[in-house]
């Protein structure tokens, strides 16, 4: 298994207002996906990805924002064109989002703006900055996965304080997280949902809790590869008005979607075994999802970004609650390194 240091953080943030489709319960995808950027072996043309880490889809634009970690740069990809060439946009930023930035070997937090040469400093410095995220009140949030905790930045402030986790102590503790990287913050309730990676699974930590409750793989920190588990989750979406939690259940190389209460979870994509075909991945780092609902996957070992088409989203019975889905934050990680 690897674990990497990540040493760029985005987050890309658009205030326009975004489409969104209710996503069932129980929606299928295509379990074949389609390759939307890179593929083959990687590499550094505008062809080409290596270890493609967070991806962020940005719809009023119809663009893909992929960081593609060990190439350190940002690259983007028309998703309205059949060309499969991107453009790398960090460091110049041409769109009418925010970028939130690490740099200098992941201690710290930067904010990239429209045609900014380089990121301004947000938050103080972190041992191992890794997921970043954005509330409503432009708080950001970020993971430090060396030191074991989230730290919330306040703008107004300029004060960083840790909201989950307790500084440089890991372990299965529902107080404690091992190695956090993806983070989301829910918007109506401002849980902080993270992928606990070093105890796979994704806990939640309400607003001021000061313990986290597990939302998603087995609560006592060991991996597996049943139903009941997960193995270094690294990346997440949480639709909040049905609780239903998607993952990158990574070293499983599988999508996974865990309702509300349950002890087990179902695979939505990937879960034929580590590959490159059409329906495998390898090392799946995150997820997201576009306003029609379809599923887009970082398939970081495989060096590519991977489409799957929405193609049943019927209820699972009678009337039953269907959700929202409002991508308007994201985070991205880039220039990742396997340090293990
Ligand atoms: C899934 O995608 C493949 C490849 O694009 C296609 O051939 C197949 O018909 C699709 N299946 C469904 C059920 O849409
Ligand atoms: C990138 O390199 C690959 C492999 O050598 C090659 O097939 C592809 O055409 C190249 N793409 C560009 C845009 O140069
Ligand atoms: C990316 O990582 C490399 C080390 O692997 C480092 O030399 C480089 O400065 C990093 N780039 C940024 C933008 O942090
Ligand atoms: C914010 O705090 C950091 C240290 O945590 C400091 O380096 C920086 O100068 C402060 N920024 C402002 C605008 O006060």
């Amino acid at each position: 298994m690897q674990n990497f240091i990540l040493y760029i953080f985005i987050v890309l943030y658009c205030t326009s207002s975004l489409l969104s489709i209710t996503l069932s319960p129980c929606a299928k995808w295509n379990i074949t996906a389609t390759t939307l950027a890179g593929g083959g072996l990687p590499g550094h043309n505008a062809s080409q990805l290596n270890y493609p880490d967070g991806i962020f889809i940005h719809e009023k634009l119809k663009r893909l924002y992929i960081s593609d970690s060990l190439n350190n740069r940002v690259q983007v990809f028309p998703l309205d064109q059949s060309t499969v060439i991107g453009l790398t946009v960090i460091p110049h930023v041409n769109t009418c989002t925010k970028i939130y930035v690490g740099s200098n070997n992941g201690n710290r937090v930067g904010k990239w703006t429209k045609d900014s040469t380089q990121g301004a400093q947000v938050g103080s410095s972190c041992r191992g900055c890794t997921g970043v995220w954005l509330d409503q009140d432009k708080n950001v949030y970020i993971s430090d996965h060396k030191r074991h905790c989230i730290y919330k930045w306040s703008p107004l402030t300029n004060i960083s304080t840790i909201v989950a986790g307790e500084l440089d102590m890991s372990g299965p503790r529902e107080d404690h997280l091992t190695e956090p990287r993806g983070i989301m913050i829910g918007q109506i309730t401002d849980a902080v949902y993270i992928a606990d990676v070093g105890n796979h699974r994704i806990q939640k930590w309400p607003k001021n809790s000061l313990e986290g409750v597990t939302v998603a793989g087995s609560s006592d920190g060991t991996p597996g590869s049943d139903s009941s588990s997960l193995n270094s989750p690294h990346g997440l979406f949480v639709d909040e008005e049905t609780k239903i939690v998607y993952v990158a259940d990574t070293s499983n190389h599988r999508i996974v979607r865990w309702q509300h209460g349950e002890t087990e979870g179902d695979t939505i994509a990937g879960g034929n075994g580590r590959g490159k075909a059409s329906n495998q991945l390898h090392d799946p780092f995150d997820l997201s999802f576009d306003n029609n609902g379809n599923l887009f996957v970082s398939d970081s070992n495989n060096h590519r970004v991977q489409f799957f088409n929405l193609i049943d989203n019927r209820p699972c019975h009678a009337p039953s609650p269907s959700t929202t889905i409002s991508p308007s934050t994201t985070t991205i990680s880039a220039n990742s390194s396997i340090h293990k």
